[in-house]
């Protein structure tokens, strides 16, 4: 197989240059792309930052913080080179003169790395300044695509509700063609979340299998160890659904059952799944507390030692009402999917840290073994593990050996480290890679968003109606509120526990 090339020549200009995101994903990963020669040798990063700092000292403090955060040993010459590309630029970014002088710098530094008039923009930057940034960067005149291509990244949180997702992608679309605009969703830089796809769609025998004939329901479960840390102020604002759900949740839902895409082309992939959400149907007021929990952490235990409750973290109300944790019955309205509910819960200070993505497959048709000396057989499972321990697993049943019939669950277990052994990696290596080479398929397209939202809209607002009025509900370290388990009980159903590996 080739290798595949570097990136194209561009100007990285970073809005948040000294920011959280900044020192922990992205230089890391622009360091893990060096590394890798996966960056153009004409390359260049302008941070813009609010911070008097000279490239000099930019440099260093980089330095310090990717020594911190990078996930593996450091390859001195790759980090050096790039280390000698980053260069700083002070500014407000609401002030239009500091876009006549990021202007000003990326003509300078275009001339001094032959960039060919290319430039990505990432807005590492909270919401608010989302659309400043872009009608700034309009004005200036620094989206026309002239020479080389101009390309904005946009971080999440992407809107708050159906309207304010609608404005947003309007005020994109004042500046920049949709072509333009990488909407990133750290999820779909997972390297499990990818070869999804390539589960799903390059293998012969998962697909006829792949419909409401076989599959009895589908979870799919992301559970943190960790509390809200100190992003208690942006947490109180969106709460475990808006963090979670619209975006991290729905792509590992639709990745999972959209139809075969006709191409692996952007569009054709991003078609598939926005046919996906579209075809859940939003909750009518009356169904939302059915099938939607919410629940908020109060203090407890993660691993033998003591945690706090939500309501006694830095920059949280004691009285807070945020949820930290989301379970949700939704249905997916088409031919293949009929009948077949999938659940969907997430939460924060949850026992332990597991991503994944259950499909429970119907029972044998009759049970031929009944009457002898067997164990109850469970159906078959298949467990995409998303993180950690990434792999896919296949549980059926087995003889137990022994002169009676007795029978056994058991386990297929495929583990990616076995086969590929592990890179460190930040998940934002391919989605970097793939805004400076211009392939949108891993990035959320304006109507996925806003479709997205118009599911959980009714969820928001039945919950905004209705204050809870038992949160903490759930201690630091427990499966999330006792209302969880009711929702899978009146179906006849649990949530998968966690189980060792076999
Ligand atoms: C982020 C959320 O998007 O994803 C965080 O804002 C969450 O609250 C994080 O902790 C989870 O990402 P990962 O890659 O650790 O599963």
């Amino acid at each position: 197989m080739d290798a595949p090339r570097p990136a194209d020549p561009c100007v990285l200009v970073i809005f948040g240059g000294t920011g959280d995101l900044t020192r922990r994903k992205l230089l890391p990963a622009l360091l893990n792309l060096a590394e890798a020669r996966l960056l153009a040798d004409r390359f260049a990063v302008l941070a813009v930052s609010s911070h008097d700092l000279s490239d000099a000292a930019y440099r260093a403090e980089m330095d310090r913080s990717v020594r911190e955060h990078a996930a593996g040993p450091i390859e001195d010459a790759a980090w050096e080179g790039l280390l000698g590309n980053l260069h700083h630029l002070q500014g407000d970014l609401q002030d239009p003169a500091t876009y006549r002088a990021v202007a000003d710098r990326l003509r300078e530094l275009d001339a001094a790395h032959e960039t060919g008039g290319n430039a990505l923009f990432y807005l590492a930057v909270p919401p608010s300044l989302f659309v400043p940034i872009l009608q700034r960067l309009g004005e200036a005149g620094l989206l026309a695509e002239r020479d080389g291509w101009r390309r904005v990244v946009i971080e999440k949180p992407f809107g708050r509700d159906s309207a304010s997702a609608v404005a947003l992608n309007a005020a994109i679309r004042e500046v920049l063609a949709e072509t333009q605009v990488f909407r990133i969703d750290h999820y779909l830089g997972k390297e499990t979340v990818q070869n999804l796809l390539v589960f799903r769609f390059a293998n012969g025998i998962f697909e006829p299998i792949w419909n409401r004939r076989y599959v009895d329901h589908v979870q799919i479960t992301v559970a943190e160890e960790l509390g809200v840390e100190r992003r208690g102020r942006y947490y109180e604002e969106a709460g475990a659904l808006r963090d979670m759900v619209p975006n991290h949740l729905f792509q590992l839902l639709s990745i999972t059952a959209m139809e075969p895409p006709i191409s692996f082309e952007a569009d054709a992939v991003n078609d598939e799944k926005v046919k996906i959400l579209k075809a859940i149907p939003p909750l009518a007021p009356e169904e939302v507390f059915q099938h939607a929990v919410r629940g908020q952490y109060g203090p407890g235990a993660i691993d033998g030692k003591p945690a706090p409750g939500y309501r006694q973290e830095p920059d949280v109300a004691p009285d807070s009402p945020t949820p930290t944790f989301v379970a949700l019955k939704l249905g997916i309205d088409n031919w293949r999917w009929a009948g077949v509910p999938f659940y969907l819960r997430t939460g924060k200070r949850l026992p332990r840290r597991v991503t994944e993505i259950a499909i429970e497959f119907k029972r044998a048709p009759f049970e031929l073994f009944r009457g002898t000396s067997v164990e109850r057989l469970r159906a078959n499972l298949l467990v995409v593990r998303i993180q950690p321990d990434e792999g896919i697993a296949l549980r059926f049943g087995a003889k137990v050996p022994g002169p009676e019939v007795r029978l056994g669950n058991v386990q297929m277990e495929f583990c990616y480290a076995d086969y590929f052994g592990t890179e460190p990696a930040t998940g934002y290596e391919t989605l970097l890679y793939d805004c400076m080479t211009g392939d949108r398929t891993l990035f959320q397209r304006a109507d996925m968003v806003e479709v997205a939202w118009s599911i959980l809209t009714p969820v928001l607002d039945g919950w905004e109606a209705l204050p809870p009025r038992d949160f903490p509900d759930y201690a630091a370290g427990s499966w999330g509120p006792p209302e969880a388990d009711e929702l899978m009980a009146r179906d006849g159903r649990k949530w998968r526990m966690w189980e060792p590996k076999a």
